[in-house]
């Protein structure tokens, strides 16, 4: 399936999670790199630049915003007019292939290329021959940001040693807490190749299709998650969904169809859903494998009259819910993760806790979506 670039941008606007964790690593990077840089002009490239929230985020406030020059390379239209949109006239902003040499005529060599979001969706061999590649883009002394996930196995490691092997020196490697992100900014200290058009660096291939996870194939959730940032998306993404019931507040008891649920409806589900899956997560650690009982979701909907209910009561126990769930995960040690129960989605089988927790943010997210429509 093709992904969801619009909706992931959207996880950068849920303060705290992963996503916008890692974008204020990377405008950390960018801001030293600008700070850093001789006087003059800066020449910048983005590489699948999306809406560039990254550059652009830092120059809004830096004082060298005025040298910067460049050129982003996104692949989606739309994402790439939102960054035009907030982009200054010295920077173009040009829907293309980001793997292919082409996309960088003219607008090289640079001194700062951003690679972030890339090497996550691009195969190991190709993460190697783009960063072989870079010194046919970059100018002597060029910084290099870049990001990829350390979800196990983690790629990092050998990532940087291709750096190294490319005559590039490590300034910095960082990452959070309980985050899978890792952000590396290196320094181009070898002597550049000519630009040669029509080299293609990589091929996009998306997360999707590298892991072997399952997708949802409504929404697009995929199910690969590393095991420490699941309660931080759960707080976020609960935020959010409350975000958007708000947005919908004037219709929150209109269904959209007479068989599809009101916003209302929908939220007091997944309130429902939180509260079920804190149950079921310590169930699982008091008793051995245990069947889960269903939690009756259109029958709830019937028996507890969803669409009479209050909204801004449920908004507020639907976050209260989901903040239960998390501290309870939290506080879970190694084998508390572990422990597992017989699931009846989407046929009977065991599921661990580690399983529920990532498939209860799928929830919020899907459902989130569900609502989203009626605005
Ligand atoms: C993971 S996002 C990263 C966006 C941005 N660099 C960031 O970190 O916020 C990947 C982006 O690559 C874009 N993309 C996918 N294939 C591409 C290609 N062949 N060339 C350029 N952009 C591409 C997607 O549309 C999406 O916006």
């Amino acid at each position: 399936m093709v992904h969801d670039w619009h909706e992931w941008h959207r996880a950068y606007d849920q303060p705290g999670s992963p996503l916008w964790q890692r974008l204020e690593k990377v405008r950390s990077c960018i801001g030293d790199a600008l700070t850093a840089a001789p006087p003059g002009p800066i020449q910048v490239i983005s590489m699948c630049a999306g809406q560039a929230r990254d550059l652009l985020g830092v120059l809004a406030g830096h004082a060298r915003a005025g040298d910067v020059h460049g050129r982003l390379v996104e692949l989606d239209p739309d994402l790439a007019a939102d960054a035009r949109e907030n982009a200054s006239a010295r920077i173009d902003v040009l829907v293309a292939d980001a793997g292919l040499s082409d996309a960088y005529e003219g607008a090289v060599p640079a001194d700062l290329v951003l690679a972030c979001g890339v090497f996550g969706n691009i195969s190991a061999e190709d993460t190697r021959h783009a960063i072989e590649s870079l010194p046919m883009l970059c100018a002597p002394g060029a910084k290099v940001i870049w990001t990829r996930t350390r979800r196990p196995p983690d790629f990092t490691p050998q990532i940087r040693s291709w750096f190294a092997d490319a005559s590039f020196e490590e300034l910095t490697f960082v990452t959070a807490p309980h985050t899978s992100f890792g952000v590396g900014m290196h320094r181009f200290d070898g002597t550049p190749l000519p630009f040669r058009p029509h080299v293609r660096f990589f091929d996009f291939v998306g997360y999707g299709v590298l892991s072997l996870d399952t997708v949802c194939v409504q929404c697009g959730f995929e199910y690969h998650m590393a095991r420490s940032e699941i309660t931080q998306w759960l707080r976020s993404d609960s935020a959010a969904f409350v975000a958007r019931f708000d947005e919908v507040a004037e219709h929150a008891r209109v269904r959209p169809a007479p068989e599809v649920w009101s916003p209302l409806e929908y939220a007091c589900h997944v309130r429902d859903v939180l509260r079920v899956q804190r149950a079921r997560v310590e169930q699982a650690q008091h008793e051995e494998e245990p069947a889960f009982a269903p939690m009756g979701r259109d029958e709830r909907a019937i028996n507890d009259r969803y669409n009479d209910q209050d909204p801004a009561v449920v908004r507020g126990e639907l976050l209260a819910a989901a903040e239960d769930l998390a501290s309870y995960l939290d506080a879970l040690d190694n084998a508390g993760w572990r422990r597992a129960g017989i699931y009846n989605y989407p046929e009977p089988q065991p599921r661990t806790v580690e399983w529920i927790g990532v498939h209860t943010v799928h929830e919020l997210r899907h459902h989130r979506g569900d609502i989203g429509t009626l605005a």
